[in-house]
């Protein structure tokens, strides 16, 4: 079921929105090669706590994590370790959520550590800017595949993979509602988006295949030919005569 949110929600899913994003911001600052994504997920926890906040995913079905730090091949859902050490020329998805008074506010970037090289940079542009191309379907009369298909259609222009066995979802005081958003389809179908809709539109994309597995620990989820990939997610908010992007680092951005 599909849930409209009121005024009231919306400004606590801001909150959280903007919480999960200071999080992040701080992520950002400590990727250097020789951290451990124990010590990254140690700065979300402290950052998100601080601000009234609790981490979403940590104890979510059980995920024993603030954060997901997904290095290189691993596509999400990477747990952070203290063994697990970032080394010069990785790239790392950061996925966050933060759970503000009920209201989640869910977002993942894809940083580099130091030198990286140029067709990984890439992966990461190419990643962000397909968000943003589904993004311009994001306004009430569309449907939610408009969305799906923007975004599959940028990324195939560049030969990667769309990764296919998870989506994006309504977000709200459930870090996971309906719909899912897939990352790929045909325009026209699905939901019909409407104010007051929540969603979090992320895309995981791979260099190489779109296929993945899931490893022995239940949530690591890597590329099952072990190129690189990358993830880019917001929280969004369909207004009147577009979307608001929730997850943001400055309030009035
Ligand atoms: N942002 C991810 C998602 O939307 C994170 C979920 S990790 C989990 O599904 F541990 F919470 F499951
Ligand atoms: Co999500």
């Amino acid at each position: 079921m599909i849930t409209y949110k009121s005024e009231r929600e919306i400004a606590l899913m801001r909150q959280a929105g903007h919480i999960a994003m200071l999080a992040h911001e701080a992520i950002r600052k400590a990727i250097k090669p020789g951290v451990s994504t124990k010590e990254l997920d140690k700065i979300a926890y402290d950052v998100i706590t601080s601000h009234g906040a609790t981490p979403s995913f940590l104890n979510y079905n059980g995920y024993p994590a603030s954060i997901c730090a997904s290095i290189n091949e691993v596509v999400i859902h990477g747990i952070p370790s203290k063994k697990q050490i970032l080394k010069d020329g990785d790239i790392i998805s950061i996925d966050i959520g933060a759970n503000y008074k009920g209201y989640h506010g869910d977002c993942a970037r894809t940083w580099p550590c130091g030198n990286v090289k140029s067709d990984r940079l890439k992966l990461i542009e190419v990643t962000e800017q397909s968000f943003f191309e589904g993004l311009k379907y994001a306004r009430p009369g569309n449907r939610l595949s408009d969305i799906s298909c923007a975004i599959e259609t940028y990324v195939k222009q560049y030969h990667y993979g769309v990764v296919r066995d998870f989506t994006g979802h309504g977000v709200g005081s459930h870090l996971h509602e309906d719909p899912a958003v897939p990352n790929y389809g045909v325009a026209g179908e699905g939901p019909i988006l409407r104010k007051g809709m929540t969603l979090a539109i992320e895309p995981m994309i791979n260099m190489g295949t779109h296929r993945v597995k899931i490893l022995s620990d239940g949530w690591t989820t890597v590329t099952i030919d072990h190129m690189p990939s990358a993830h880019y997610e917001n929280s969004i908010l369909i207004t009147d005569d577009g979307y608001e992007i929730l997850t943001k680092i400055k309030e009035n951005e």
